[in-house]
C-alpha cells in the first residue's frame, strides 16, 4: 500500500443540509430490499459457526477488507469471536496470503452488510461491539445517500450491537454519523481524534504516514490495540 495518500477534496464543509430529512426519512419506513441468496447463505455458515462455537461474546468487523483490523481485534479479545464481512472476495483473499495462521476466535464471511445486518437482527443476535472501520467516506455533496448513516439499512444499527465504533479520515463523516446517531437512538456519541501510534487498520496506517487526522466515533471507549 502506498505511503502517501491524498485527503479528502470535498465542496461539502457542514454536515449535509438533507441528513436530517433522509435519516429521519429511514427511520420512520421498512428497508425491503429482497436479501441476496449468497448473503443468506452467508449468514446460515455463521449461525453454524457460532453454535458450535457458543462464543460468550461477538464482535462483528463490518467492511472489514482484508482483515488486518479483525486479526488485531480478535488477538486482542481473546475470549471473544470476531466476525470480519467484506463484499469483496478479493480482499478476504489477501488476508489469507499473509502467511500468519487466523485467528482461532475469527471467522471471514464474504456477505453484504446491508444483508448480513438485517438478518442478525431478524435473528436476535447483538453483538457485543461493531466497529465500521474506514468506510468509503463519499465525499460529493451528491454522494450522501451512499453514506451508511444515510442509507435505509442504518435504522437496522441500533438493535445489532451494544456498542459502536466507527472510524474515518473525512472529520465531517463522523460528524454526520454523530447527528443521524443522535436521531436514531438519542445517544450524543464524541468525535476523538486517534492517536498516531494505534492504527487497527492498513488505511488509518495508511493516512496517518501521510500526517493525516484520523477520527473515531465510539459509544465506548476507542479501542486501543
Ligand atoms: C475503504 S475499505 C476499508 C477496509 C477496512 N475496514 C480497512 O480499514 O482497512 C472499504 C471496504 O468496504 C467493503 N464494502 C463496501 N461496501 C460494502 C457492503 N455493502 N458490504 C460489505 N462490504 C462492503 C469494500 O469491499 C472494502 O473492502
Amino acid at each position: 500500500m502506498q505511503a502517501f495518500s491524498r485527503s479528502i477534496t470535498t465542496s461539502q464543509q457542514v454536515p449535509h443540509e438533507r441528513l436530517q430529512e433522509v435519516v429521519t426519512k429511514h427511520l420512520k419506513s421498512i428497508y425491503k430490499k429482497p436479501i441476496q441468496e449468497h448473503n443468506r447463505k452467508a449468514f446460515k455458515s455463521f449461525l453454524e459457526h457460532i453454535e458450535v462455537i457458543n462464543p460468550a461474546e461477538l464482535i462483528l468487523d463490518s467492511c472489514c477488507g482484508t482483515g488486518f483490523s479483525t486479526w488485531q481485534i480478535a488477538q486482542q479479545h481473546p475470549d471473544a469471536y470476531v466476525v470480519g464481512i467484506d463484499q469483496s472476495e478479493k480482499r478476504l483473499e489477501k488476508e489469507n496470503r499473509t502467511g500468519q495462521s487466523v485467528p482461532e476466535n475469527s471467522l471471514f464471511l464474504r456477505a453484504n452488510c446491508e444483508d448480513f445486518w438485517r438478518l442478525c437482527v431478524a435473528e436476535g443476535i447483538v453483538f457485543k461491539k461493531h466497529f465500521i472501520l474506514y468506510p468509503n467516506p463519499y465525499p460529493k455533496p451528491s454522494h450522501l445517500t451512499r453514506r451508511w448513516h444515510t442509507h435505509p439499512v442504518f435504522p437496522y444499527l441500533k438493535n445489532l450491537s451494544q456498542q459502536i465504533e466507527l472510524r474515518t479520515n473525512w472529520r465531517l463523516y463522523a460528524e454526520e454519523f454523530t447527528q443521524a446517531w443522535q436521531l436514531l437512538t438519542g445517544q450524543n456519541l464524541p468525535i476523538k481524534a486517534i492517536a498516531a501510534g494505534h492504527p487497527i487498520t492498513l488505511f488509518e496506517r495508511k493516512y496517518i504516514a501521510s500526517g493525516q487526522q484520523v477520527w473515531g466515533v465510539s459509544s465506548d471507549e476507542l479501542f486501543v490495540p
